[in-house]
């Protein structure tokens, strides 16, 4: 596993908004091949990548939803920063937070050809939980909870 040493992965702030709203995007654009992304990016203190989750209701249920109390993870690195080991480390970071808020999960959808993505996630221990037209709901099971989804 590479490990990139001159990386590092801080919580995202409110003045991070406009590079988190191009990681959106990424997110969403994952198919290089119909739009390739379009990011010059750097590593010394400029933002490569992002990921986040938070907390839908059945009311604001997005893809990934699974339930009221499990967050739903979105992910991505500028293109260029790709393969070198910032995405798992990011993942890492959000499912360590997770554990720390005894989150019982994390959920996520992602498109059945994303090959990468999907690689990255079962790796990550994350396992199919129902699935729609475009790919699979992903549920990370955290912790001992009876009760689960
Ligand atoms: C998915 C994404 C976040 C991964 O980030 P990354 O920094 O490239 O990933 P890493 O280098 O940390 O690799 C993590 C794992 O992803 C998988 N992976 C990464 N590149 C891969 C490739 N070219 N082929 C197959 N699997 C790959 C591997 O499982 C890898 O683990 P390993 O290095 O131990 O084998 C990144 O490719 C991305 O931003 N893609 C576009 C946006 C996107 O698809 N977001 C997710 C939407 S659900």
């Amino acid at each position: 596993m590479r490990v990139p040493s001159d990386v590092t992965i801080r919580r995202a702030t409110s003045e991070d908004a406009s590079f988190l709203r191009r990681m959106l995007f990424d997110a969403w654009q994952w198919d290089t091949d119909r739009e390739p992304p379009k990011y010059d990016a750097e590593r010394d203190g400029v933002p490569i990548g992002a990921a986040w989750y938070r907390l839908f209701t059945q009311g604001t249920a997005q893809r990934g939803y699974i339930a009221e109390v499990v967050p739903e993870l979105a992910i991505a690195v500028v293109d260029s920063a790709r393969g070198s080991g910032t995405g798992r480390r990011l993942m890492e970071r959000l499912v360590e937070q997770a554990r720390t808020e005894s989150r019982r999960g994390i959920s996520l959808h992602v498109n059945g050809n994303n090959q990468k993505a999907l690689r990255m996630y079962e790796s990550l221990g994350f396992a199919e939980s129902c699935r729609d037209a475009i790919g699979p709901v992903m549920l990370l099971s955290l912790g001992d909870h009876p009760s689960d989804p």
